[in-house]
């Protein structure tokens, strides 16, 4: 699918992969819908993307993502693309939690929250003679990363999710795409992580985007830029050097 003269829902828009997204999208003549929660992001991208429709929802909030969909419904009935990015990624000692909702906000945003949010659009996708969902997991969806335990089990979770729905509307309009980056450079990648990160780089945004924009226009069910396609082939060869290889690389620096 070609992806111009779209109308396209971005979740988790205002920074990082999935601003970019809307850059880029938005300039090749696309309508652009994103949401985030705060609402100074979506200020800031309604002033430096004019056109971009910017709608506050939390995709980790069941009654946030049915008013969302009324609104997508009723204002753009033409959606054809649906790009669940939302994300957000924690540095958790499993041994020493003191906030259980660290633990199930990041279930919600990473896994039940799009899963919900797809299957309220899923009928309005259906009607389209071409529609497309992508879901963006990760390169930790195929090697675990010790220290985002829970971020590692949603990706995987997104990954198992996106297959059984790509062959389940394997005979629809509907196309299942899945994007997993690899370490990328946004404030996620850096957020909880900077210790450990210290002296690593990730692919820069731009070239993340460049690359999952022409593999969903090239017709690939998964992506896997840069290091992500590593982890896929180290996965099934070596999982658990794999796995070992990424936890001595995160440990912390000083
Ligand atoms: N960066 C990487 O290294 C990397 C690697 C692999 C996969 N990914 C995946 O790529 C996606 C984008 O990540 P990123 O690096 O671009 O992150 P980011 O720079 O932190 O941006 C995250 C975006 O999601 C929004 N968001 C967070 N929680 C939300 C919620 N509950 N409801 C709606 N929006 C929410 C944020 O806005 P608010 O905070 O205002 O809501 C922001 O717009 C995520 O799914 C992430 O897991 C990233």
């Amino acid at each position: 699918m070609k992806l111009i003269g779209k109308t396209i829902l971005i979740t988790g828009g205002t920074r990082g992969i999935g601003l970019e997204l809307a850059t880029q999208l938005l300039a090749a003549g696309n309508t652009v819908l994103v949401t985030a929660r705060g609402a100074a992001g979506l200020a800031s991208v309604r002033q430096a993307l004019p056109g971009v429709h910017a709608i506050q929802s939390d995709v980790s909030d069941p009654v946030q993502i049915a008013a969302l969909y009324e609104e997508v419904r009723l204002r753009f009935p033409t959606l054809n693309v649906l790009i669940n990015n939302a994300g957000i990624m924690r540095n958790l000692d499993l041994s020493h939690v003191a906030q259980p909702e660290r633990i199930a906000d990041e279930i919600a945003v990473g896994l039940s929250g799009p899963i919900l949010l797809t299957q309220y659009l899923l009928p309005l996708l259906r009607q389209q003679p071409a529609a497309l969902i992508v879901n963006v997991s990760s390169g930790l969806a195929l090697v675990p990363f010790v220290i985002a335990p829970v971020y590692s089990a949603a990706k995987a979770g997104m990954h198992a999710y996106t297959r059984c729905l790509r062959a389940q509307v394997k005979n629809t309009s509907v196309r299942v795409v899945e994007l997993l980056p690899p370490g990328t450079e946004t404030a996620l990648f850096r957020g909880e992580f900077e210790k450990e990160m210290k002296g690593q780089k990730g692919m820069p945004v731009i070239e993340l985007v460049k690359q999952a924009i022409k593999g969903i226009e090239a017709g690939r069910q998964e992506i896997r830029p840069g290091l992500a396609k590593i982890l896929g082939v180290m996965s099934r060869l070596a999982p658990d050097f794999m796995m070992a290889q990424m936890a001595r690389m995160s440990a912390p620096k000083a």
